[in-house]
């Protein structure tokens, strides 16, 4: 990168979160490569009365891009990685840096086989943002992402510098991954019951719930993860206090039809607790039936 001007920047990706970091980098001067999967010719953020476009167009064909780009900001859904490969590919040169704007803990382990070149960062996405019916997307929260305090970090958090998109490099990035990742497993129960935020009042939802992040919990633990005993209570009070009709993007998926991420929201609950030799009863019930669903009606 040359030091005299800005990181190019490319998104993967232009959805709720892509959509987002286009916006803030383009209100400071700074628009990406827009790469997505379907053709349009702008992209469109609203926050509040503001509405923020990112002109286009949004490349379609990686056979367009005919040279790497300093930072690449990769925000498919972890269902969509293998497809968006070939965006890897020609976007990506020795020293570009892929930020991983997905859910979940497994970041690396899933871009990296999609991406042979490049240092992968995983990011922690804090903002809600979601796709409207005019193809806007809503900015419902402060756009803050967390890093992992590390080398590669330094480039994504220089390249959103004076953005409004807060980046903190986190000496604990592990234990807040985990962290958000147990609240994710449990919104995965909303995919299940096809319900909202509501749903938390009933008391046997909340035991069952508590059940399910003490599980979850053990394992987080086991990977190292620095989480109080007061995690699942505190997780369960968030979601109760919310209001009734609040939704969670795996609910929004399953509402469309859509492949669910459960793998990386619940799977891996599972998966890394039977790597410890700890028991998930829990996980072994809702991850089938989170699969099946995902699978759709049929
Ligand atoms: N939304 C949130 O509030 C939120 C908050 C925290 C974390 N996250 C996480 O952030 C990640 C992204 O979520 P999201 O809500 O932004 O998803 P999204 O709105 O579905 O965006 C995904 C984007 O990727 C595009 N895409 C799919 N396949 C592609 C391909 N092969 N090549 C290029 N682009 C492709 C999609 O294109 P189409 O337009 O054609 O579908 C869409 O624009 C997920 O892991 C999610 O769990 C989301």
């Amino acid at each position: 990168m040359n030091p005299e001007s800005s990181p190019s920047v490319a998104v993967v990706g232009p959805g709720a979160i892509g959509t987002t970091i286009a916006a803030v980098l383009h209100e400071v001067g700074r628009t990406p490569l827009l790469c997505g999967r379907t053709s349009r010719g702008h992209l469109a953020l609203r926050d509040g009365d503001r509405l923020i476009t990112i002109p286009g167009p949004i490349r379609t064909n990686p056979i367009q891009i005919d040279h790497p780009v300093d930072l690449v900001f990769l925000a498919v859904k972890a269902t969509q990685i293998e497809a968006a490969a070939a965006w890897l590919a020609a976007l990506t040169g020795p020293e570009t840096v892929v930020c991983v704007l997905q859910n979940g803990v497994e970041q690396l382990e899933r871009v990296a086989p999609h991406c042979p070149r490049g240092r992968i960062v995983p990011a922690i996405v804090w903002f809600p943002a979601q796709a409207q019916p005019d193809g806007s997307v809503r900015l419902r929260g402060d756009a803050r992402l967390s890093l992992p305090d590390a080398p590669a970090s330094r480039v994504i958090a220089e390249a959103m510098q004076g953005t409004r998109c807060f980046v903190e490099l986190a000496a604990d990035f592990k234990c807040l991954a985990w962290r958000k990742l147990l609240q994710n497993a449990v919104a995965g129960l909303m995919a299940l019951t096809q319900r909202r935020s509501g749903m938390f009042g009933r008391s046997d939802i909340s035991r069952l719930t508590l059940g399910y992040l003490q599980e979850c919990l053990a394992v987080a633990r086991a990977e190292g993860a620095e989480l109080g005993d007061e995690v699942p209570q505190a997780i369960l009070d968030k979601f109760q206090a919310s209001p009734a009709d609040m939704g969670t993007s795996i609910l929004t998926d399953r509402e469309a039809g859509r492949p669910l991420e459960w793998d990386i929201r619940n799977g891996v609950v599972s998966r890394r607790g039977q790597a410890h030799n700890i028991p998930t009863p829990i996980s072994d019930v809702l991850v089938p039936l989170l699969a099946a669903a995902s699978d759709g009606p049929g």
